[in-house]
């Protein structure tokens, strides 16, 4: 199997998930993990599985993988078996009833992420995943990187 684990991060909270999915990801075969400003549009179409994640920010993709997947052609992942991720503040920590309210109607970018991936061709294998951070630059809370090596485990599953 060959896997591409992409993401990108401003505060590298996003990073370590995505080498945490990697991790998950490496005993099915060759797994590469690379921020989204190194990733060539001619990569993508030999994959079996592309993992796709980015901070959330205004509640949505920060402007890198956006304007990544707006570029891409339309087949350009055709068949290619998709999961999309991000990072993102839980409601509850955040404890403000205007954002409940705003993160409830815009929501956050893993669900953005899956679909761009479907426009270009992605086949989702499994519902899109948010990884918690404590604060606006992190870090993680704790468990959140086991949870993302099990997440790549139940990918691998659905293969
Ligand atoms: C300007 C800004 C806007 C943000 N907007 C949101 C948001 O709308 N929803 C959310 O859950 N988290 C939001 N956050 C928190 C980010 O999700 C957090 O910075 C990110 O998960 C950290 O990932 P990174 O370390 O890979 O950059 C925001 C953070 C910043 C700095």
């Amino acid at each position: 199997m060959k896997a591409l684990v992409i993401y990108d991060s401003v505060y590298g909270n996003t990073e370590k998930i995505a080498r945490a999915i990697g991790a998950g990801l490496e005993p099915a075969g060759e797994v590469q993990v690379l921020p989204v400003a190194e990733v060539h549009a001619g990569q993508l179409p030999d994959l079996d599985l592309l993992v796709f994640g980015s901070p959330t920010q205004a509640f949505g993709m920060i402007a890198r993988p956006k304007e990544f997947l707006k570029n891409l052609p339309a087949n350009a992942i055709k068949g290619v078996k998709v999961a999309a991720f991000d990072t993102r503040m839980s409601v509850q920590d955040v404890d403000s009833k205007i954002y409940t309210f705003m993160a409830g109607l815009f929501g956050y970018a893993a669900e953005k992420i899956e679909k761009g991936l479907k426009s270009i061709g992605g086949v989702p294998v499994i519902a899109p995943a948010g990884f918690l951070v404590t604060g606006r630059e992190g870090p993680l809370k704790q468990g959140e990187l086991e949870r993302a090596t099990a997440w790549a485990g139940e990918i691998l599953r659905r293969l």
